[in-house]
């Protein structure tokens, strides 16, 4: 049974000066989960915001499922700070050098969930050790980093091989994805077996953002 879809808008598309009111758009709409991009100027060539903002979104009051992706080259020295912050979900990349299985496990000792990410020239075999030990799977569709760029359809495969290692193994991680998702990009993913779609640019663009959030979870 796939699980029902779900939108998780981006919070690194919406407006910097007053996020508090994205994240209220965003619960306006109808969406549970905002997209909560972590960003050091290492692991990617960009700098985004901290713990101490998903607090502040927080202390403003908001109810949102905080999907937390450290794109980290030391994610590990970070989990507790998020943790506290309040976020619900925390992923952490693949691809640098530390104690992902560690790492994961200190993120649920924290009582938050926790989830792997894989880059687009990361292959899916990286991750396959790890699929029984997360909530959740991120198959990125751009090379992350900046938030506007195209999708990259030649990941669907990736996020089919996913998926059919997660049904033939009776799991129920979430599959997500997230860089150039729009309705048609959803879509296709979707059909390759994804369930959980970030947006950024194309909710916040969305001039009807109920409307939007209701035809992804639609899906
Ligand atoms: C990219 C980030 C994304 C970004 C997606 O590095 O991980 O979450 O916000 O933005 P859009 O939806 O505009 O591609
Ligand atoms: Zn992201």
């Amino acid at each position: 049974m796939p699980l029902p879809p779900l939108i998780a808008p981006s919070l690194l598309a919406g407006d910097h000066a007053n996020l508090a009111a994205s994240a209220r758009a965003v619960a306006d709409c109808g969406a549970t989960w905002l997209h909560c991009d972590i960003m050091d100027g290492h692991f990617v060539p960009n700098l985004t915001f901290g713990p101490e903002t998903l607090a502040a979104v927080r202390r403003a009051g908001s109810k949102l499922f905080l999907d937390t992706h450290l794109m980290l080259a030391e994610p590990q020295k970070y989990i507790e700070p998020f943790a506290r912050a309040g976020a619900n979900l925390i992923s952490i990349h693949i691809e640098p050098a530390y104690d992902h299985r560690g790492t994961l496990a200190r993120i649920r000792q924290l009582g938050c969930q926790c989830g792997i990410v894989l880059n687009p020239g990361t292959p899916a075999a990286s991750i396959e050790a790890l699929i029984g030990e997360v909530d959740l799977v991120l198959v990125m569709t751009v090379q992350p980093g900046f938030g506007g760029q195209s999708f990259r359809r030649d990941m669907l495969p990736k996020l089919k091989e996913i998926d059919s290692w997660r049904s033939a193994r009776s799991l129920r991680f979430r599959l997500e994805v997230d860089g150039g998702i729009d309705l048609a990009t959803a879509k296709e993913c979707r059909a390759a077996g994804a369930d959980t779609f970030v947006a950024g640019t194309s909710f916040f663009k969305a001039a009807d953002k109920t409307a939007f959030a209701a035809s992804i979870a639609g899906l």
